[in-house]
């Protein structure tokens, strides 16, 4: 419950939830098809956002670390960049964690802000507005739960004030080369040439570094990634035996990305009773789950060229593993 006093600086918007493929019908076709495939968006139930948040604390995975520093050093200089008026508009912004470094710093450097966070999950918003609006008294939060495409729109139409689009977490590495220049054109559609956009993107490394990010010693990912199956189970009457499956997470050198994936310990037959049917799976054979692309430099200058975007500041966290992108949208 967001307490009374900080009511009048919370507003909950729902976004018209665009009609997507059920879950049911994505992991039918996904398990249909060879190489079997499911999309990296149904990791997200509410035990696998937990285990999202767990992986983003191991000593591995080095991506939030590096961005959070990043931050830390930044944020008030970035800050200074934009009038006082500029809503900060967050994509996909789950705890909004390191986000409220950037908050502090804004509020430090210009008095108040208005943030807007978008997610797909309410409870989750609720929660982490919540927690904003007690820490901080000059912040009005206007979150709205939905799509990406619900807030780009929101975008759009908001009245006034420049604003800065804000995606963390590398999450853009979890599309496709393709799918991301058509994302960040529609981002640059939604934006005027006042505007910002603030993204975190992961590098291009050792192969070592990258593999153990995805391979923690303590089986966090593992288990996120098992995970789905227990959701399909959970919600869909599937009758996966998780111990039967192993996790995998490989760097294709091809595609640039961490690619993972759930791998069947021996040749077996899986019905999942909500849609009527019985999927085979042979010895070893891999169900495709996450792509995680890295950038180099080169091909983030031009990612943003193809999307109207120039770049307008770089920063990378000390150890040279991650990278802040702040870049304005081209006429
Ligand atoms: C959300 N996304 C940027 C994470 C990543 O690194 O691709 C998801 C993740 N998958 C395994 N570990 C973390």
């Amino acid at each position: 419950m967001i307490p009374a006093a900080a009511q009048s600086r919370f507003r909950l918007i729902e976004g018209e939830q665009l009609q997507s493929e059920s879950f049911a019908e994505a992991v039918e076709a996904g398990l249909s098809r060879d190489p079997k495939k499911l999309d990296c968006r149904f990791f997200y139930d509410e035990t696998g956002s937990l285990l999202f948040e767990r992986i983003c604390e191991l000593p591995e995975y080095y991506l939030t670390r590096s961005e959070r520093e990043i931050l830390v050093e930044r944020s008030r200089e970035i800050a200074r960049r934009f009038p006082r008026d500029t809503i900060l508009v967050e994509l996909g912004s789950g705890s909004s964690a390191k986000t409220d470094l950037l908050i502090s710093a804004w509020i430090a450097e210009h008095g108040s802000l208005r943030y807007e966070p978008i997610d797909i999950s309410e409870e989750i918003l609720r929660e982490s507005s919540l927690q904003l609006l007690e820490r901080h008294r000059r912040l009005t939060v206007h979150a709205i739960a939905g799509h990406f495409e619900d807030g780009l729109r929101r975008i759009e139409s908001a009245e006034s004030g420049a604003k800065l689009v804000i995606w963390l977490g590398s999450t853009i590495g979890n599309l496709t080369r393709s799918q991301a220049i058509a994302f960040l054109r529609n981002v640059r559609g939604s934006l005027s040439e006042r505007d910002g956009l603030l993204i975190g993107i992961d590098l291009r490394k050792d192969v070592g570094i990258l593999e153990n990010a995805y391979n923690d010693a303590a089986g966090v990912t593992a288990d996120f990634n098992l995970n789905l199956l227990d959701r399909i189970n959970a919600e869909l009457g599937g009758h996966f035996d998780r111990a039967r499956f192993r996790h995998e997470a490989k760097f294709n050198s091809e595609s640039g990305s961490i690619q993972m994936f759930l791998v069947s310990e021996e040749s077996q037959e899986v019905a999942i009773d909500e849609i009527g049917r019985t999927f085979s799976f042979g010895a070893g054979e891999r169900i495709h789950t996450e792509n995680s692309h890295k950038y180099s430099i080169d091909e983030i200058d031009s990612l943003f060229h193809e999307a109207r975007f120039a770049l307008a500041e770089r920063w990378f966290d000390s150890n040279g593993l991650f990278s802040l992108n702040l870049a304005r949208p081209l006429p």
